[in-house]
C-alpha cells in the first residue's frame, strides 16, 4: 500500500488509539499537530468557542464524547405567528441566511388572514423486536398469544411512571414478514409516550420484551428463535400533525391574486409528481422544521428521516404540503409525522432548549408538534411565493449579502454603504467584490 516509509508514517500519525482517554488538552494537541495548517491559530479558534462559565462548558462537554470545543449556529426568533388563535414567537437555530427572515414575513402575512390552524391527528410511536425463526409458524404464533400479557408485564417497572402520565404500551402485534425476508418475524409494539419523545423508554421496553420472549420459550423454541435486534422506529406515520392556512383568493395578493394563487397551487402539484422538485420543496419545509426542532433540543435527524420516509409512503417521493383553490378560497396545508418531546432528552438539560420551550410558553409535546408543523408550512409558503413571483434569489441574496461582505472582510462603514447601494440592485458575489474594490481604491 505504501511506496515510501514516510508515507506510512504520515498515514499512521493520523490514526490514534485510546483517544477518548486523553485529557481535553491532549485531544486538542493531537488534532492540532496532526491536522491544523496553523497550530496556534487553530487552537485559538477552538478556545474562542469555549464558554467561560466552567459549569456550562462541562455540561456541553458531557453531552457527547471527545468534545474539544462548541460549534455555534445562530439562534433567532421569528415573531408574530398566530396558531389556533394564540400568538407565538418561534425560536429557530439555523445557519441559512434567509430562513428566519422568511418565517417572520410569512407569520406577519398570515397574522392578518386568520393565522395558522393546527391539529394533532395521532401520537402513536413504534418499536420492533426483529427476530429470525426457522420452525413451525403455528407453534410460534400460539406461543406469542400465550405470552402477550407476560411480555407487557415484563415492562411494568419501566412503564410505571409513564402509565401514571397517561402513556405506556398500547399493543404488541406478532408479524410474519417471511414473504419479504426468509425466516423474518417481528414483535411490532406501539407506544404512547405523552410529552417525551420516548426513544430511551421505547428501547428499554423492547429489550425487556425481547428478553422475556426468548427466556420464557420452551427449550426447542428457544433454540429456534434468534433475536436480531430491538429498536424504536423513526418512521412514525401515526404520530401525525396537520397545519393549515386559508384565505379568500383576493386576499392572497394585492394584484393578480387569482393568477398567482393558481401558480402557487401548480408549484405544489409539480412537487407532487416530480421527485427532483419534491426533494428541494421538502428540503425547504425542513429548513423551518429542523430549526425549531434543534432549538428545542429535539432530535432533528429522527424528524428528518421520518418526514422523508412519510413523503415516500405512496411509493413515489412527494410533497409534504398540498394546496388547492375551492369556491374562491386558497387552502395550503401540511401533514407530517413529528415525534417530539418537551420533557426528557436535552429539552430541559440544554439551557437554550429549555429557554426555547419557555419562549413557546412551555408547550406539551402535542402543542410543539403543531408549532413545528406551522414553521415547516410557513417556510414552504415563503419559498413557493418567492419562486412563483420574483424568484428565490432576490430575497435569498439580500439575506446572504452580509455573508458575502464578511467573506470580503468589509468593515462597518463599507457594509452600510454597500447594503444601501444594493437595495434595488441584483446581488452577486462578483458585483459586491467589484463595488468594494472601487470603494477601497477610490479612498
Ligand atoms: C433553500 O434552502 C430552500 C428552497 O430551495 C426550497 C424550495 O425550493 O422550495 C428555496
Amino acid at each position: 500500500m505504501f511506496i515510501f516509509d514516510v508515507e506510512k508514517q504520515l498515514f499512521m500519525s493520523k490514526l490514534v488509539s485510546g483517544f477518548s482517554k486523553f485529557s481535553k488538552e491532549e485531544k486538542i494537541n493531537w488534532v492540532a499537530t496532526n491536522f491544523f495548517t496553523d497550530v496556534d491559530e487553530g487552537i485559538e479558534t477552538l478556545n474562542q468557542y469555549v464558554n467561560s462559565n466552567k459549569k456550562l462548558q462541562q455540561l456541553h462537554d458531557e453531552f457527547i464524547e471527545n468534545t474539544i470545543s462548541n460549534f455555534y449556529i445562530p439562534y433567532a426568533i421569528a415573531p408574530n405567528f398566530i396558531i389556533n388563535g394564540k400568538p407565538f414567537a418561534i425560536p429557530m437555530a439555523i445557519e441559512e441566511s434567509s430562513v428566519v427572515a422568511a418565517a417572520s414575513l410569512v407569520a406577519k402575512f398570515w397574522s392578518t388572514r386568520g393565522g395558522f390552524h393546527a391539529e394533532v391527528i395521532s401520537t402513536k410511536k413504534v418499536g420492533q423486536v426483529h427476530f429470525m425463526y426457522k420452525g413451525d409458524y403455528d407453534i410460534l404464533k400460539e406461543f406469542f398469544n400465550e405470552m402477550k400479557s407476560n411480555l407487557i408485564n415484563a415492562t411494568n417497572s419501566i412503564t410505571s411512571n409513564m402509565r401514571k402520565r397517561g402513556g405506556g404500551i398500547l399493543d404488541i402485534e406478532f408479524k410474519d414478514i417471511t414473504s419479504r425476508l426468509e425466516n423474518y418475524y417481528q414483535l411490532h409494539v406501539t407506544f404512547e409516550t405523552v410529552d417525551s419523545m420516548g426513544a430511551n423508554f421505547i428501547n428499554s421496553c423492547l429489550e425487556a420484551i425481547a428478553k422475556t420472549f426468548k427466556e420464557e420459550a420452551t427449550d426447542s423454541l428457544k433454540e429456534e428463535i434468534k433475536i436480531v435486534m430491538s429498536i424504536l422506529s423513526n418512521y412514525v406515520p401515526e404520530c401525525l400533525v396537520r397545519a393549515e392556512v386559508s384565505c379568500k383568493i383576493e386576499d392572497f395578493f394585492e394584484e393578480d391574486a387569482e393568477y398567482y394563487a393558481q401558480k402557487f397551487v401548480e408549484a405544489v402539484a409539480i412537487a407532487n409528481v416530480e421527485p427532483y422538485r419534491a426533494v428541494t420543496h421538502n428540503k425547504g419545509i425542513m429548513n423551518g422544521i429542523d430549526a425549531v426542532v434543534l432549538a428545542t433540543g429535539n432530535d432533528f435527524r429522527a424528524i428528518a428521516a421520518g418526514a422523508h420516509a412519510f413523503a415516500s409512503k405512496s411509493g413515489t417521493y412527494k410533497s409534504l404540503t398540498n394546496a388547492k383553490i375551492e369556491n374562491g378560497i386558497f387552502y395550503f396545508w401540511i401533514e407530517i409525522p413529528l415525534s417530539l418531546g418537551t420533557v426528557g432528552g436535552l429539552t430541559k438539560l440544554h439551557p437554550l432548549a429549555k429557554l426555547s420551550l419557555e419562549i413557546l410558553q412551555n408547550p406539551s409535546a402535542s402543542e410543539l408538534m403543531q408549532i413545528v408543523a406551522v414553521a415547516g408550512l410557513a417556510q414552504n409558503f415563503a419559498a413557493l411565493k418567492a419562486l412563483t413571483t420574483g424568484g428565490i434569489q432576490q430575497g435569498h441574496m439580500k439575506m446572504h449579502l452580509m455573508n458575502i461582505l464578511n467573506q470580503l472582510e468589509a468593515n462597518v462603514h463599507e457594509k452600510e454603504i454597500i447594503t444601501k447601494n444594493f437595495e434595488n440592485t441584483t446581488i452577486s458575489h462578483d458585483a459586491i467584490a467589484k463595488a468594494l474594490h472601487i470603494m477601497r481604491t477610490e479612498k
